[in-house]
């Protein structure tokens, strides 16, 4: 998509744009659902619960970072997990959010045994379930715990 800022890029953190990431946040309301900041995401990147390789990307609108995306990934069985997404306050509302998963999707599309890229959200926060359901995710009908409903994208 090319907007008036020019089109929406995954990219790598460097040392050049790391400071520009760990400065971007959602808002007050939001930090209810999604209370992790970017520096905690990276930081558990680097600690990860299981084996599996952790991506992570800056989310740039043209030259501008607006976001942050990571995910865990299963190739050999081709799952991928989408861990954490978010668009800094200030930049939401705009379209990058939906085009930053779906140029994740067009990534995972070019694998070699493309399964299913999964999810997760607070019940409470329906909104999210809404954003997903836009870009093709559905219900599992699992739960993560007592109340985050699973979402799943089938290639
Ligand atoms: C969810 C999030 C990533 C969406 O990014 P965004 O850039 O603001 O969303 P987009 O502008 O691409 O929106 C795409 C569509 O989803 C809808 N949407 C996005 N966020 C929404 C929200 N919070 N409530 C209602 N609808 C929402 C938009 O209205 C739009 O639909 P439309 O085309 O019918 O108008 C962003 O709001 C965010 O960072 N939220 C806080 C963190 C979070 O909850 N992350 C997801 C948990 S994994």
């Amino acid at each position: 998509m090319t907007n008036e800022v020019g089109p929406v890029t995954l990219r790598k953190l460097t040392s050049e744009n790391l400071r520009a990431i760990l400065e971007l946040s959602v808002t007050d309301h939001q930090l209810k659902s999604y209370p992790r900041s970017n520096a905690y995401s990276i930081a558990e990147a680097h600690y990860p619960a299981d084996e599996d390789p952790v991506w992570l990307r800056a989310i740039y609108a043209g030259e501008t970072p607006v976001g942050f995306m990571m995910t865990s990934e299963a190739p050999n069985q081709g799952e991928y997990f989408l861990w954490r997404l978010m668009i800094d306050q200030r930049f939401q509302g705009s379209g990058y959010g939906r085009r930053a998963v779906q140029l994740l999707i067009e990534r995972i599309q070019q694998s070699d045994n493309p399964k299913a890229l999964i999810t997760s959200h607070l019940l409470e926060d329906a909104n999210t379930g809404h954003f997903y359901e836009q870009l093709g995710f559905e219900y599992t009908g699992e739960l993560i715990g007592e109340d985050e409903p699973i979402m799943r994208f089938g290639f």
